[in-house]
């Protein structure tokens, strides 16, 4: 039998509408790129979302548009996550608009990437409290809820769900990024810890690791044909992943379809941890 092993790419985009009925989702940095793909996909599924977004005011309430217009409530609530102040304002704030929070996505993050022996400190801090210190502050105002609230269960078996976006960079080093990839290996702990510790309570915390997503972060990496072809090396799946990818996932990993996953790091990244130099060396 012949196989074509490059088959068109058939991508599904709809979450089923009863996933995360009567939720409350927060996640940070929804504005764009894989957050805006999250709160899409969890509007889909039936939950209510914050888009939080630090700039672009304009393109965050265009998410929460489209995401009532998939019939679930949204309302955009601008924060700086490195911010304690802002963070427990925009806690405050959903609380009042939503009255609890049922899903934490701790999606914002950056790069400032620069040559190790040129990276400024201000560098190194910058990417470190956005994509760790941020996901600390808003991960603690979510479980001091979820402690406070418990489980109600007609909303879900579990008290709350906290969802790490972390990276492929949490375990594949990346030169030139550093601070980058220490932020994210940072995550991985962080994440771990605190699973451990809030599990008794009935709350789950996991990462999702995404490898090369067509997003603004990593424009350089697609955007030509050459830099397509040098990317699709390190992706042994053979194709970019999309926003949706992550969306998906997202919605499941927050849902009672996945009550028994705790403390762990779902790669999505079309095999890009799988080591890809391998597959003819070695
Ligand atoms: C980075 C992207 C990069 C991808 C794969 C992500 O975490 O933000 O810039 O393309 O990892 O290397």
């Amino acid at each position: 039998m012949v196989r074509n092993n490059a088959p068109d790419v058939v991508m599904p985009t709809c979450t089923p509408p009863t996933l995360l009925k009567g939720q409350k989702a927060l996640i940070t940095g929804a504005n764009s790129g894989i957050g805006r793909g999250i709160a899409l996909a969890m509007g889909q599924a039936g939950a209510d979302v914050v888009v939080n977004y630090v700039a672009d005011e304009g393109a965050a309430h265009e998410v929460a548009a489209e995401v009532k217009a998939t019939g679930s409530n949204a309302i955009a609530i601008k924060a700086d996550v490195s911010k304690e102040d802002q963070v427990e304002a925009m806690f405050k704030t959903m609380f009042d608009e939503f009255g609890t929070i049922d899903i934490l996505v701790n999606n914002a993050g950056l790069q400032r990437d620069a040559a190790f022996d040129e990276m400024t400190l201000a560098d190194w801090q910058f990417v470190l409290d956005v994509n760790l210190t941020g996901q600390f502050l808003c991960a603690r105002e979510a479980v001091r809820e979820f402690k406070r609230r418990g489980v109600v269960s007609e909303v879900s078996c579990a008290a709350g769900k906290i969802i790490c976006i972390s990276s492929v960079h949490e375990v594949i080093p990346w030169a030139g990024h550093a601070n980058y990839a220490a932020s994210k290996g940072g995550i991985m702990l962080l994440m771990k810890s605190l699973a451990q510790e809030t599990a008794p309570y009935r709350i789950r915390v996991n990462s999702i690791g995404p490898g090369a997503i067509r997003t603004p972060i990593n424009r350089g990496a697609w955007a030509t044909s050459e830099a397509m072809e040098r990317l699709l090396t390190l992706i042994p799946y053979n194709r970019i992943g999309e926003t949706a990818d992550i969306g998906r996932a997202a919605a499941w990993l927050a849902s009672d379809q996945a009550d028994y996953v705790n403390g762990t790091t779902l790669f999505i990244d079309g095999g890009m941890t799988l080591y890809p130099g391998f597959a003819t060396g070695g």
